[in-house]
């Protein structure tokens, strides 16, 4: 896993575009890495497989997107993904991570659940779909709960700081 570059963002578009029905644009993903949001992409034998956008705030953050291309669903990359989010907003000191979903999106919304994320709110009609409109569920994971405490370099060597890979910490981009 390592984080996106101006370069990946076609590859990423491609798959946006294959498993959204309503997909973000080039000019958004462009956008997220001009913000400095965190944009993280995975590969699977150099093939880019899977991303996602995280925009981080002053004590929460919020997933924006993500996804993985429809021949690799079903095999973990999702749950790696997310999981990286959320170790980054532990190692940020971020109390809480946020998202919206689609309330028609069973296998995001299962994803998020065995993650830690619980329903919090709805907001009606929030999302365009063929029939006009639909709601968004708002779930939210609370980090201090989910996650133990990431130690300082030196400290030790658990899951959190064996799998932060390359993903950048506070201040660092
Ligand atoms: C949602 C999405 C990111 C999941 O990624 P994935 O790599 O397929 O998911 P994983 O293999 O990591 O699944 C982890 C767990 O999530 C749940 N899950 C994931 N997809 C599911 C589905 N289609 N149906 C039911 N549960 C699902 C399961 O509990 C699964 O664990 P299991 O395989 O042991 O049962 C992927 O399906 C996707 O890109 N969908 C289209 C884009 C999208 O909807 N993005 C989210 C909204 S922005």
């Amino acid at each position: 896993m390592r984080l996106m570059t101006i370069a990946d963002v076609d590859a990423v578009l491609a798959i946006e575009q294959a498993v959204q029905a309503y997909p973000w644009t080039h000019g958004n993903f462009c956008a997220a890495l001009d913000s400095a949001y965190l944009c993280c992409v995975d590969e699977v034998a150099g093939e880019l497989c899977s991303y996602a956008v995280l925009m981080p705030g002053v004590d929460e953050a919020e997933l924006l997107t993500i996804g993985v291309a429809a021949a690799h669903q079903r095999k973990g990359l999702g749950r790696a993904m997310l999981s990286a989010m959320l170790e980054v907003a532990c190692a940020r000191q971020l109390s809480r991570v946020f998202l919206e979903v689609r309330v028609s999106n069973p296998g995001a919304i299962a994803l998020y659940r065995r993650a830690g994320f619980t329903e919090v709110g709805m907001r009606r009609a929030y999302y365009r779909n063929e029939k006009g409109s639909e709601d968004a569920m708002v779930m939210a994971c609370n980090i201090s709960s989910h996650l133990a405490p990431q130690p300082r370099a030196g400290e030790g060597n658990n899951k959190l700081s064996a799998n932060s890979t390359s993903l950048p910490l506070a201040g660092e981009r």
